[in-house]
């Protein structure tokens, strides 16, 4: 809804967004996923485009409307998105707002699995997933020059969110107070904790707002950081 002659301050930046959760298969008709509706990361994709940057989102399974202006890349499994996203490098900014399912099966049945009658479940082993925030925070040359994660908490949200900055590497984090009672889980609105130095203890708290919000006022911290 912005008019076509609105400031366009991200003109010849390239922007990478993740979205959605990712889907692990286990056999052709069950998967392994994390809840996450896409809202947040498809908002951001959207607002960065609005402001001139040249948008690539890279999207699990969602049930949105494609994001104006963007280039969306679809995928499932961690290790997709992890391809999809370097794929599209270089980029200058790096948004993570996927929920990436921490684990995947180790051996996904080519049938689908059947019960045997027995009332034992099979042995499902599991193996970790990359972790794409922190293998391209650590991307060297083709590093994004700000690369900007999520940390969903439901307890000591800025604490651990700094932590996982640190882990991760990344520049930037907003985290995400998801504790049942603030109902942001899936739902249209989002309480974040920016969190840009960890030393410096800064814990810009902003107000609970909507998605689309949250969107724009990171979209306009990230027009500061490159002004
Ligand atoms: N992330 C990612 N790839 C993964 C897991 C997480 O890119 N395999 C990104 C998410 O998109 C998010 C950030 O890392 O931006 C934090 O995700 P989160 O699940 O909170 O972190 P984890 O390191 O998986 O820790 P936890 O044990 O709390 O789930
Ligand atoms: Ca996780």
């Amino acid at each position: 809804l912005e008019a076509a002659d609105a400031p366009k301050p991200l003109l010849g930046k390239k922007a990478i967004v993740t979205s959605g959760p990712t889907f692990e298969p286990i056999d052709p008709v069950r998967f392994i996923a994390n809840r996450s509706s896409g809202k947040q990361g498809h908002a951001i994709a959207e607002s960065l485009a609005q402001a001139g940057a040249d948008v690539t989102l890279v999207s699990g399974p969602v049930s949105l409307p494609d994001p104006a202006g963007v280039t969306l890349v679809r995928v499932e499994t961690a290790r997709e998105m992890l391809a999809a996203v370097t794929n599209a490098l270089p980029a200058d900014i790096a948004v993570f707002a996927a929920a990436v399912a921490d684990w995947r099966a180790a051996d996904a049945a080519d049938q689908k699995m059947k019960k045997d009658g027995s009332g034992v479940i099979a042995d499902l082993k599991l193996l970790e997933n990359p972790d794409i925030l922190a293998t391209i925070s650590a991307s060297g040359p083709t590093r994004p020059a700000l690369v900007i994660g999520f940390a969903a908490e439901t307890q000591n949200v800025a604490e651990h969110a700094r932590a996982k900055r640190t882990r991760k590497g990344c520049d930037w984090i907003l985290a995400n107070d998801v504790a049942p009672d603030t109902g942001t889980f899936g739902g249209d609105q989002n309480e974040i904790c920016l969190i840009t130095d960890d030393d410096e203890k800064t814990d810009e708290r902003w107000p609970r707002q909507s998605k689309t919000g949250v969107a724009r006022m990171l979209t306009a911290r990230i027009i500061d950081h490159f002004a």
